[in-house]
């Protein structure tokens, strides 16, 4: 398994799930105004091409999105380097491989599954900004993700995390759905002895914007990792 690629990082969305679903015990949630306008939902199915910026390494990401089937892809291609695939099921199952001749695959168990469509619920409104030429609303989650959402369309525009992980959404097709065919990791990742049980807790205090030790506690009781 020696790779250089930083498989833990690849999906920042991961961590977001937990955090949402840890949110109540260490954020307080700001009194939000009641005319202040909400973020939409996510489609229950879409496709999206994603220009990503990690602190100046770049990717495009395809995004296919699919709620009804409780699954989510990012293909990741970064700047002349490898093409990656990250395939998330909603049991907690993620298939992160690649598909050159390095048969690279890792398997990891999260205590949560992907985003459901209405995570961006209870986000703290920040007000308008324009962002890549968009008069956008933009919202704030958990102090992990900034979210920029066109005034007009309500499609997605921006998001950033925290990390200043940042991704610009290039194209957004509501219903548009990877053939199921496409949604099968390859043969290498079913051979190995499950590995990396607790792989979300490794990291956890690192990632926790705030407050490491108050999420340790109810973690440990709550989850049973
Ligand atoms: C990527 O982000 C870095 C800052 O982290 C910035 O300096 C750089 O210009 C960005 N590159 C592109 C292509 O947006
Ligand atoms: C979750 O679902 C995927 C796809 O059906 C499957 O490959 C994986 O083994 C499942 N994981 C668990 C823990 O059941
Ligand atoms: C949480 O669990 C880990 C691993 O079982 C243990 O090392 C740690 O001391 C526990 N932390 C607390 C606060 O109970």
């Amino acid at each position: 398994m020696a790779s250089a690629t930083n498989w833990s990082n690849s999906n920042p969305f991961s961590l977001l799930t937990l955090l949402l679903l840890l949110s109540p015990l260490f954020h307080s949630t700001t009194a939000s105004n009641p005319t202040d306008p909400t973020p939409t939902p996510w489609p229950h199915q879409f496709h999206s091409i994603l220009f990503m910026n990690r602190t100046g390494n770049l990717q495009v990401v395809d995004l296919w999105y699919d709620w009804p089937n409780g699954r989510n892809f990012n293909i990741i291609q970064a700047q002349l380097g490898k093409l990656k695939y990250d395939l998330e099921w909603n049991n907690g199952t993620s298939y992160i491989y690649t598909l050159d001749s390095d048969k690279e695959c890792r398997v990891l168990h999260f205590e949560v599954g992907i985003l459901r469509p209405d995570w961006l619920d209870g986000a703290n409104y920040l007000g308008q900004r324009y962002m890549d030429g968009f008069l956008c609303n933009v919202w704030e989650k958990v102090d992990f993700i900034w979210y920029y959402e066109d005034v007009e369309t309500k499609r997605p525009v921006y998001w950033e995390f925290y990390t200043g992980f940042k991704g610009h959404v290039m194209t957004f097709e509501v219903g548009k759905v990877l053939e199921d065919s496409q949604w099968q990791a390859p043969v290498y990742c079913f051979k190995k002895a499950e590995e990396e049980k607790t792989y979300l807790f490794q990291s956890m205090a690192d990632l926790v914007p705030s407050g490491g030790d108050l999420v340790r506690g109810p973690i440990n009781t709550s989850l049973q990792l």
